[in-house]
């Protein structure tokens, strides 16, 4: 890859019990702006997973006998590492995944924001002290980390959905094992790879690349050391993984699909409002879980909301590729993606929705599709239903409070929601009314590594970034001690 200053970032063998090594089988990466091969990696398969959990299994006494002090520094080190390193970081991101590289760039910001914040958090996992009703004891409570600990992580933020796992559990003092995404695994060895620069002893982090999922996944699902699996994906996957981890009980964090509503009720800031929409909709072209999926817009105010947004897209939307200057939106990862948003909007427009902007793929290539704005979209649609991942706002109408809340919540899935409005109880009841992990209160974006990531419903379990977050990578611990009473 040409234009690194630090080519040794760029590592294609897995990273196992700190050791580089080929596997003997390989995978292909794909640069998807270019729609042509980029790099082969080694594919891992099950033994591979489970000498992870072995690697794993034997540096966490020392790793665990750290003090939060110790871990703290190792962590700040590798945040250190990221921001020197962030344009090489950006770079690999954008070649294997296609993102603008300014918005490559974010993410390795936004991922490093991770390290650093809980490089200070390990160091609050405070405890409780409880009243006990016993004179002869007292009742001490305390937070451990869970152990041995595995990830599994999307493509769509090649870097960032490793740190939001990787940084808590190191700094609650578990080892981790990760399987990153079939299609981005480069963005994921170059960050093992500053992590042994930073210190990580060997065996606490470990990074297997696999063509086949399940091969990695199996092994780790049914191996009683792996205490917790961390997994960000489809909710497909995520119900299966659950199946999968009962035997032993796992702990699971899922955070898994979403059908984020964006809703404009009538007193908003129309202009404002078009301008959270740009983010939680064209951020990553779409491809996210807390994408802008369903588009509300009160009656009254819908056709100014539809003219304003189609003059900001045309403005300021310009598919290319991620390296090349004045792209602002990149490519799908595959051309799978491309079909199904096709599928999706002919399945609207069959059912009588009209594109008033875009609708197809992009001249930019066969895997950019245009930036999209379709209307007269109702619930009954399947772009209604399923997650678009893709460029294309999709908007209905409402009449009145209730009815917003009412469409808002007509989905199995609980992730992002977001609505702009100024009236103050109408800010409350509505913030209360939305059945969602997260909501976005005049704002296009809620991620944040200082606040609680997650959904309700069918779109997970758990939370990542925050205090919380660290709470999930702890077991409570609580310890009775007895004979404190005199005996004279
Ligand atoms: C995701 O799409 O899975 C996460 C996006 C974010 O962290 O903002």
């Amino acid at each position: 890859m040409d234009g690194l200053k630090d080519a040794a970032l760029l590592e294609t063998r897995a990273f196992i019990g700190g050791e580089w090594r080929e596997t003997g089988e390989t995978l292909v990466v794909e640069d998807p702006g270019r729609a042509e091969p980029l790099a082969e990696v080694a594919s891992a398969d099950s033994e591979h997973a489970t000498e992870a959990i072995d690697a794993a299994e034997a540096a966490l006494p020392e790793w665990q006998a750290t003090t939060a002090d110790q871990r703290c520094a190792i962590l700040h080190e590798l945040d250190r590492l990221m921001g020197e390193h962030q344009e090489d970081l950006a770079r690999i991101l954008t070649r294997e995944h296609g993102k603008p590289l300014d918005q490559s760039r974010g993410e390795i910001r936004y991922a490093a924001s991770f390290v650093k914040w809980f490089a200070e958090e390990g160091r609050r996992s405070y405890g409780d002290t409880i009243p006990s009703a016993n004179p002869d004891q007292r009742l001490v409570v305390f937070r451990q980390g869970v152990g041995i600990t595995a990830g599994i992580t999307p493509w769509n933020f090649p870097c960032a959905m490793i740190t939001r796992k990787l940084a808590p559990a190191l700094a609650a003092g578990c080892t981790f094992a990760l399987k990153p995404a079939q299609s981005t695994p480069l963005s994921a060895l170059a960050l093992a790879v500053l992590c042994e620069r930073a210190g990580v002893p060997k065996g606490v982090v470990s990074v297997i690349p696999g063509s086949s999922a399940r091969a990695i996944s199996e092994p780790w699902l049914e191996d009683g050391r792996v205490r917790k699996l961390s997994f960000t994906g489809s909710t497909e996957i995520g119900k299966k993984l659950a199946e999968g981890s009962a035997g032993t009980l796992k702990r699971l964090s899922l955070e898994l699909g979403g059908n984020a509503p964006f809703l404009v009720f009538d007193d908003a800031d129309i202009d404002e409002a078009v301008d959270g929409l740009m983010v939680a909709k064209f951020r990553n072209a779409g491809q996210s879980c807390v994408a802008a999926n369903r588009v509300l817009v009160q009656r009254s105010v819908h056709d100014e909301f539809v003219e304003k947004l189609r003059a900001r897209i045309e403005a300021d939307v310009h598919p290319g590729y991620g390296l090349d200057e004045g792209s602002t939106l990149g490519p799908l990862i595959d051309e799978a993606a491309v079909s199904k948003v096709q599928r999706l909007l002919g399945q609207a427009t069959d059912a009588g929705a009209e594109i008033v902007l875009g609708g197809d793929v992009h001249e930019a290539g066969p895997r950019f599709f245009a930036p999209t704005v379709v209307t007269d979209v109702t619930p009954k649609m399947t772009i209604s239903s399923e997650e678009i991942f893709g460029p294309v706002v999709s908007v209905m109408t409402f009449d009145d409070e209730s009815e917003a809340i009412r469409m808002a919540n007509d989905t199995p899935f609980g992730l992002a929601s977001y609505f702009y409005a100024r009236d103050l109880g109408r800010v409350w009841r509505v913030s209360e009314g939305l059945e969602y992990g997260m909501v976005g209160v005049n704002t296009g974006l809620v991620s944040n590594a200082a606040a609680p990531f997650g959904g309700i419903k069918e779109s997970g379990q758990g939370r990542e970034g925050s205090r919380y977050g660290l709470e999930d990578w702890t077991e409570l611990k609580y310890v009775a001690m007895g004979g404190v009473a005199r005996k004279s």
